[in-house]
């Protein structure tokens, strides 16, 4: 027995010698290792008479627990030591600037949607934006294309199932016009005013998707001309692409909402798209029909409105020529941008 209450003084000693945990790690297997000096002890067990072992088993037990007990206390000891040593040595210089290698940047559609949104606000325009979830009723209904029209087959889109709606389904919107609906119900004019955002169409390939941008613009007041359109287009286009050697024209279309309606076009005097007519947004004036949807009298109030898409601004403007390379998060062409 006194073998062993000299083991338990000789592990203390060895622990609290200990410089290191591993050096306390490995003074810990030579005592309780596979073939560490106690379990040598606790294998001798069956050597021992019966009346003796109870006996021997207990002061085996009683010197495992303090040889365990004096190796967690040095163990704590050793690990207090040692996070004091790396807190000095290790210092952190909270000053420095971050070590982050990838810096973001703004995809190039959201680039062109600032810059837009700029040149607008610049002459006096709100902006605004709103829902990708439209009702049947401010994406259609209210703009003049009622149920079964045939326009609507123009706009297919994406329905929601709702059985509590039956009559105004949602809808992922087609464009940004319905947003001329909920924005003049709830300003009076004069209404300037500038939206954008994601619209849906069931349409894909190397010039559409089936999710693009639009931004959209409408001006009501009471003496709003389409020489104000050509004007204030005009101006846009020039500063959005820095140059004033681009001309635009109007040519006669249709649409529900806008009457008389047309699409703008525009074409470069210089550089490499010099001379090529490019259609580049709808346009018209209010219709009449509408100015009651939006709760105006359409004696009194007279506007226009356009919607041009983002997707093909941004792709005049830095010469891109497959509209998908926007959407496949392709590093090495957004960091162009950035
Ligand atoms: N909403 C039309 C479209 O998406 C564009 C447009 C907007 C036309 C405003 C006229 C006036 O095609």
């Amino acid at each position: 027995m006194n073998e062993l209450k000299k083991l338990l003084i000789q592990a203390k000693i060895d622990f609290s010698t200990a410089v290191s945990i591993s050096s306390l790690e490995n003074a810990k297997s030579y005592y309780l290792g596979k073939n560490g000096k106690l379990t040598q002890y606790i294998k001798n067990i069956k050597n021992i008479s019966i009346n003796e072992r109870k006996r021997y088993g207990e002061i085996i037990n009683s010197i495992k627990i303090n040889i365990k007990k004096e190796l967690n206390i040095h163990r704590d000891i050793l690990k207090k030591k040692q996070l004091k040593v790396s807190l000095k040595t290790n210092k952190i210089d909270i000053t420095l600037p971050g070590r982050g290698k990838n810096k973001g940047g703004l995809h190039p559609i959201m680039r062109t949607l600032e810059r837009i949104e700029k040149i607008f606000y610049s002459i006096g325009f709100d902006i605004t934006d709103g829902p990708e979830i439209e009702t049947d009723f401010n994406n259609f209904t209210a703009l003049n294309s009622p149920k079964n029209h045939p326009a609507r087959s123009m706009h297919d889109t994406f329905y929601i199932k709702n059985r509590y709606v039956s009559n105004n389904k949602p809808l992922l919107r087609t464009h940004t016009s319905p947003m001329q609906i909920r924005y003049s119900k709830i300003n009076k004019p004069p209404i300037k005013v500038i939206t954008s955002g994601r619209v849906y169409r069931i349409d894909s390939d190397s010039t559409h998707s089936p999710m693009f941008h639009q931004i959209e613009g409408l001006w009501i007041d009471k003496n709003i001309s389409f020489s104000d359109l050509k004007g204030v287009y005009l101006n846009f286009i020039r500063v959005f692409f820095e140059s004033d050697n681009i001309q635009i024209r109007f040519r006669p279309s249709y649409f529900p909402f806008t009457e008389p309606s047309a699409e703008i076009d525009i074409v470069f005097q210089d550089g490499p798209l010099k001379g090529n007519w490019l259609e580049i947004s709808g346009a018209g004036q209010v219709n009449p029909k509408v100015l009651c949807n939006m709760n105006l009298d359409p004696e009194k109030y007279i506007g226009f409105a356009f919607g041009s898409g983002l997707e093909r601004l941004t792709m005049l403007r830095y010469g891109i020529n497959d509209l998908r390379l926007f959407y496949k998060g392709n590093i090495n062409f957004l960091k162009q941008f950035t």
